[in-house]
């Protein structure tokens, strides 16, 4: 676990008290202020509550609140509700799937892109819809998903040299 990690778990730990019934807030303390449940926070919250590791990871994977990966700079969620599923949802999510190297669940090496389905987001007038932090991109097509891509990439090193490009919730494309 990173450093800014551990402290994160020090922290969340030290404003509760050692009782199980507070497990659930302290895992979502902790996803909350760490975008992310780490492996090692587990087995702390575990010996915090007295409790085992088992049950705790028992407890995060049951709920699927709880994510056990980083967040990517760029987080891609792709709808998977009706709408979006029937059409086309499935062919983007593959596309991204495909461009990225990674699966569902899953983030780049370096830690650039990570990749999502959800539920229905509401909108599904623009369906096939996908969500790049704050930002939708409507009617997607398995076509767009390198030009969304690009897009990233090109606001990311903007980003760096300065010139913020991320962060409106604008429509893309
Ligand atoms: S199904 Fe995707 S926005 Fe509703």
């Amino acid at each position: 676990m990173a450093k800014e990690e551990a402290e994160v778990v020090g922290e969340v730990l030290s404003s509760f008290p050692r009782e199980r019934r507070y497990l659930i807030r302290i895992l979502q303390g902790i996803q909350s202020k760490a975008g992310y449940l780490p492996e090692e926070a587990m087995g702390e919250v575990a010996r915090f509550l007295g409790i085992s590791e088992a049950e705790v990871f028992g407890v995060a994977t049951f709920y699927n609140q709880f994510r056990f990966i980083p967040l990517g700079r760029f987080h891609i969620v792709v709808c998977m509700g009706t709408a979006c599923h029937s059409l086309g949802g499935q062919l983007v999510l593959d596309g991204f799937e495909r461009e990225l190297d990674i699966k569902v669940g899953g983030i780049t090496p370096d830690r650039e892109y990570s990749l999502d389905r959800v539920g229905c987001i509401g909108c599904c007038t623009k369906a096939p819809v996908v969500v790049v932090n704050d930002r939708i991109y409507p009617k997607m097509t398995p076509y767009k998903v390198e030009e969304v891509l690009a897009k990233l990439k090109a606001s990311g090193e903007a980003e760096a040299e300065g010139d913020g490009l991320g962060g409106d919730t604008e429509e893309g494309l």
